[in-house]
């Protein structure tokens, strides 16, 4: 059985994580796999998800929590760990540290989201929280395009500071600016990745401000939970999401529903876009990812296959 770290997870190519997203949403058109509702156990305000996905040759478990206030002990929300499984042995394959690979394939989900929604000519783009997934949702925004000017905001400015540097190394052409509020950010972005673990809208708009532009939403995923305000989703052209899920489980697609802001016939999967070349331009969208265990387990495979055949990892006997 193969162990892999952080370290390890993070040797493993955007390009190859990004496919194997793609890969996942082709399984949604197939419909060949087997994945029950993910299982939320409550504890006040903090969350257990059980995450199990059954494919041809593999199956997998994420056990993953999101304690919200652990950023306030200078701690990350997300925590979990990976097993996946041979589905023919049914032996253990690989065991994952849960929060690497679900930074992994959540930037990959949100860059994907880019790379299908996105012009190629967009410049200017802004990431609202500046934790872990918003370092990721980062990278593969400007693995998937040519960004020149980065905005990006945090309730806590030093967060949005470390970001800043982190992505200087990776990426030292782009201009990065920390805006004073998330409204700044929305005005200067033509593409906005909100990533964070607040319960209201992180800001004020109309119609004319949200027009044109593509929104990603990756943070709320309990219907008490919402990222952007109603007038994104309603002035939206189009909405998708990640899994149809998401309508029951998201605050961002739930609370505007039961507000009867929008109805269910607005919201289309993500999949359906796979194998269109170009999106129509100057379409105000709206795309909301509360991930899905199906993605963990194509991506995790092919972490997994890429450490076998590149020596990456450590192996271990029970
Ligand atoms: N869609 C998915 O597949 C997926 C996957 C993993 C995590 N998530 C969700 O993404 C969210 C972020 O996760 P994380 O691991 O990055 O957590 P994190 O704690 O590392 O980062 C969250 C960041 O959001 C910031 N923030 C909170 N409220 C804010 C506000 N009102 N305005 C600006 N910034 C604010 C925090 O200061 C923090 O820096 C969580 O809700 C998590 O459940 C979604």
């Amino acid at each position: 059985m193969l162990f892999l770290n952080k370290d390890a997870i993070q040797k493993i190519d955007q390009n190859s994580i990004q496919t194997a997203v793609e890969q996942a949403y082709r399984l949604v058109l197939s419909q060949n796999y087997n994945m029950p509702d993910r299982m939320h156990v409550a504890d006040n305000q903090n969350i257990l998800l059980l995450m199990p996905c059954f494919s041809e040759k593999f199956f997998s478990t994420k056990l993953v929590s999101v304690f919200p206030e652990a950023q306030q002990h200078g701690q990350p929300a997300v925590n979990g760990v990976m097993v996946l499984s041979d589905n023919v042995s049914g032996q253990p394959l690989a065991v994952m540290d849960g929060a690497a690979v679900t930074a992994q394939r959540t930037g990959a989900v949100g860059g994907l989201g880019v790379k299908l929604l996105t012009p190629e000519t967009v410049r200017a783009a802004g990431v609202l929280g500046a934790g872990v997934q918003g370092l990721s949702q980062a990278r593969y925004l400007l693995f998937n395009r040519k960004i020149k000017t980065l905005y990006i905001y945090d309730l806590y400015k030093e967060s949005a500071i470390n970001m800043t540097r982190v992505l200087k190394k990776e990426y030292p052409d782009v201009d990065y600016v920390i805006t004073e509020n998330a409204n700044q950010l929305v005005e200067n972005s033509s593409v906005i990745i909100a990533a964070t673990t607040s319960s209201n809208p992180l800001f004020e708009t109309t119609p004319d401000g949200v027009m044109g532009k593509i929104f990603i939403s990756i943070g709320s995923f309990r219907p008490d939970m919402q990222e952007f305000p109603d007038t994104v989703i309603e002035t939206a052209d189009d909405v998708f999401v990640d899994t149809l899920f998401a309508a029951k489980e998201s605050g961002d697609i739930a609370t505007p529903l039961k507000k009867h802001v929008i109805t269910k016939n607005k919201i289309k999967e993500f999949a359906g876009l796979l194998g269109k070349n170009t999106y129509p331009e100057n379409r105000t969208v709206f795309f909301k990812s509360v991930g899905m265990a199906l993605f963990d387990l194509t991506v995790s495979s092919a972490i997994y296959q890429l450490a076998v055949k590149n020596n990456i990892g450590q192996a271990l006997d029970f």
